[in-house]
């Protein structure tokens, strides 16, 4: 019968305890200095070697050439310490599980103080110390604190917590810790070298990973695996279904046919899983593993090298081509999707079931968000059927370009979705990002600002084609906000645009931005965009962003310049001072691909969040705390230089409903509200004021935002979404 290897390979030295240096080498110095305190704490995990190391540590006090940092390991008190030797009398190991009562601790103070029998010291080595009752611990107090010059203490612990702090503070806390993969590994290789044991690649890690760190458990494993051996050593098959872990060629298979968007292939694999006996929820845990590996191999090439990913080179070499056919972005949301799966599946009572829906759900690239995906699947068909794209995407570089760079709100990076997908699909793929782009867009008009749905959104939903009058539909209940109604403004269902579309008149093809530079943008687009500009700003700069939202406006744009007007000077002046204008600069870099001059000019009626009421309608416009529509939007006054691109105040030009009303209505009678044609004369503020009998003055369009902020003053400092 063999002794376990974990007994057959107990450390007698300090050197031979692997992963623990941040101990032993203060340790053995301390020894070396001859500055040997009375009494220490080992702590840490389980089998990690405390209590191995409190038996060298005694071994090394009690040598008769000591104390020493390295026993001779020829005198007396070396051999009854030795690893299969009888003990010594006075190195005395109480197990406080079962002895850590006060009556225990009593005679432990009595017999401490006759002196040793045949070595230097009186060695007590308390273990499981956290086990001591509180009477325990006081009865040794005292004796801790001054014992005899002749007693030590070495309290062994997994919980130093519950050792009460007056004996912890009487000792030399050292703290062990989990021994890291890659020590254990090499431990393990020249422990199976000594052995004589053949283990077949790929074996070591399992081993490694079952034993979590624990050198104990993971020689345990290594015993359990190579009993189980046959002449042809321990095979990677035999370790797998020991281990109960799952098999690189079942993970390859899924993996594989998730990167093919295979579905059939996927299901297939979990009908293996199943019928092959395995628990659903570890095969999930072992995906999880698995696309981990896939993330840091997608992140660091040299993953291996780096001792981060310890597989076998073929299996590294598989693994490396199945992260670069998902690519970084994929993988990381399979994996969060899995993550999020597992945790589902805990308690679940259908665990196959819940296996194949969290399949389903990686299967389907975005697919947490049904209502995109269904549009998506409807313009795939009408593209099949020869229909054309809208014209959308031709008239939306911004938010196209807005989709490649910002993530959705639900936090999946809108760009990886055409990643995946095979090439005969990219206009559909391009086209859908936009549409998610724009979604994203209006959402962020929305819910990020609290507003009604800001210009773009009702640019969009003035668009042909109805799924552009979709992408702010209220699929998701949380964009729904009371200054939007959308539900009793959007005239066809929202959460289905294509029904929609045969609906709409195409005469709104109309581009909305008449006088568009021939880049396609001028003051006006760009306004249009400044809720996404303003997001851009948000995700850079928190503080630039508070700064334009509540006191800037957009003034012009003249090709190469960008003015902003600002509501007074000491805006202007921290706006330039803080460099803000740079982090306006950028992102712009970020939602127009432009990169223009920052001008700051001093505008009082740029005040966006002059109220709708007494303030003044012509300046509403594009703020960011409004929704709004395009027509309306002369932020700068005369002084700006832009002035001259500065569009029609709206009232007068403007049969159709008031302009918040507008913006939530896609389809305002008589498009003036929508696509006015710019003015080119100045006109100053004053002339803007509204009467009061003003529909715009109408509070039904303002938010909460809008009313706190007019009636109140109030401030967004940060908003929260809740979804
Ligand atoms: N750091 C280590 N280096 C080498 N072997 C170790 C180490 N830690 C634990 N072991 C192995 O695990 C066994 C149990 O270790 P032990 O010191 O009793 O752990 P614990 O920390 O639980 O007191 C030892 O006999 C030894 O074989
Ligand atoms: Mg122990
Ligand atoms: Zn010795």
């Amino acid at each position: 019968m063999s002794l376990a290897l974990y007994r057959r390979y107990r450390p007698e030295t300090f050197e031979e305890v692997v992963g623990q240096e941040h101990v032993t080498v203060p340790l053995q110095q301390a020894l070396r200095n001859d500055r040997v305190h009375h009494a220490y704490l080992f702590s840490g995990p389980r089998g990690c070697g405390k209590t191995t190391s409190a038996r060298i540590l005694a071994r090394c006090l009690n040598c008769e050439r000591g104390p020493t940092p390295t026993p001779c390991g020829e005198c007396r008190s070396c051999r009854d310490l030795a690893r299969n030797g009888p003990g010594s009398i006075d190195v005395i190991e109480i197990d406080a599980a079962s002895h850590g009562g006060v009556d225990d601790a009593r005679e432990l103070r009595e017999r401490a103080h006759f002196a040793p029998a045949q070595s230097r010291y009186k060695i007590y080595i308390v273990d499981e110390a956290h086990m001591v009752t509180s009477a325990g611990f006081n009865a040794l107090l005292k004796l801790v604190e001054e014992p005899p010059e002749h007693v030590k203490f070495i309290f062994a612990t997994t919980e130093p917590d519950k050792v009460i702090g007056t004996i912890r503070s009487r000792t030399h806390h050292y703290p062990f810790r989990l021994v890291p993969p890659g020590v254990v590994r090499d431990y393990l290789a020249e422990l199976c070298e000594k052995e004589g044991v053949t283990v077949e690649d790929g074996v070591l890690p399992l081993v490694v990973r079952a034993g979590g760190g624990s050198m104990r458990d993971t020689l345990s494993v290594l015993d359990q695996l190579i009993a189980g051996s046959g002449p042809e050593g321990v095979t990677y098959q035999l370790a797998t279904a020991l281990l109960g872990y799952t098999d690189d060629q079942l993970l390859d298979d899924i993996v594989n046919a998730f990167a093919a968007r295979d579905g059939a292939a996927v299901f297939q694999v979990v009908d293996r899983v199943i019928e092959g006996g395995h628990d659903p929820r570890r095969f999930v845990a072992d995906l999880l593993e698995r696309f981990r590996d896939l993330v840091i191999l997608a992140a660091v090439p040299d993953a291996a090298g780096k001792g981060l990913i310890d597989k076998p080179a073929d299996q590294l070499d598989r693994m490396r081509d199945q992260a670069a056919r998902f690519g970084l972005a994929e993988l990381s949301r399979a994996a969060d999707l899995i993550n999020a799966g597992l945790a589902e599946m805990r308690g679940a009572t259908a665990p196959r079931l819940q296996l194949e829906l969290l399949c389903a759900r990686v299967l389907l690239p975005a697919a947490d968000d049904g209502s995109v995906l269904a549009r998506l699947e409807r313009l795939e068909r009408r593209l099949s059927t020869g229909g054309a794209p809208p014209a959308v995407a031709a008239q939306h570089p911004p938010a196209a370009q807005l989709a490649r760079q910002q993530a959705e709100p639900g936090g999946h990076p809108v760009s990886h979705q055409p990643a995946g997908w095979p090439p005969e699909d990219e206009p559909a793929g391009r086209l859908a990002t936009r549409l998610t782009g724009q979604r994203a867009a209006g959402q962020l008009a929305g819910p990020a600002t609290a507003e009604p749905p800001g210009p773009a959104a009702v640019d969009q939903a003035a668009r042909p084609g109805g799924e552009a009058a979709a992408a702010p539909s209220p699929a998701r209940p949380g964009t729904a906000r009371p200054g939007s109604r959308p539900a009793a403004h959007w005239p066809a269902p929202a959460g289905d645009g294509e029904t929609a579309v045969p609906a709409r008149p195409t005469p709104v093809d109309e581009p909305a931005v008449p006088a568009a530079q021939p880049s396609g943008l001028d003051t006006l687009s760009v306004r249009r965009m400044w809720p996404q500009i303003l997001e851009a700003v948000k995700h850079r700069r928190r503080f630039t962003w508070i700064l334009l939202s509540q006191n800037a406006q957009i003034a012009g744009l003249d090709g190469t310049s960008l003015q902003v007007a600002f509501v007074n000077a000491g805006a202007r002046d921290r706006f330039m001072s803080s460099g803000s204008d740079e982090i306006l600069r950028r992102a712009l870099i970020d939602v127009f691909g432009a990169d223009w001059k920052i001008e700051a000019l001093v505008d009082p009626a740029a005040d966006p969040s002059r109220s709708p009421g007494p303030g003044d309608p012509g300046d509403r416009g594009p703020g960011p705390f409004r929704g709004g529509a395009p027509a309306r939007t002369p932020p700068a006054g005369p002084r700006s230089p832009a002035g001259a691109a500065r569009p029609a105040p709206a009232p007068a030009a403007q049969p159709g409903p008031a302009p918040d009303l507008a913006a939530d209505d896609p389809e305002p009678p008589g498009s003036a509200g929508v696509a006015p044609a710019p003015r080119a004369v100045p006109v100053a503020p004053e002339e803007d004021v509204p009467s009061e009998d003003d529909p715009d003055a109408d509070e039904l369009g303002l938010s909460a935002h809008e009313l706190l902020m007019r009636e109140l003053g109030a401030t967004i400092i940060e908003e929260y979404e809740n979804d």
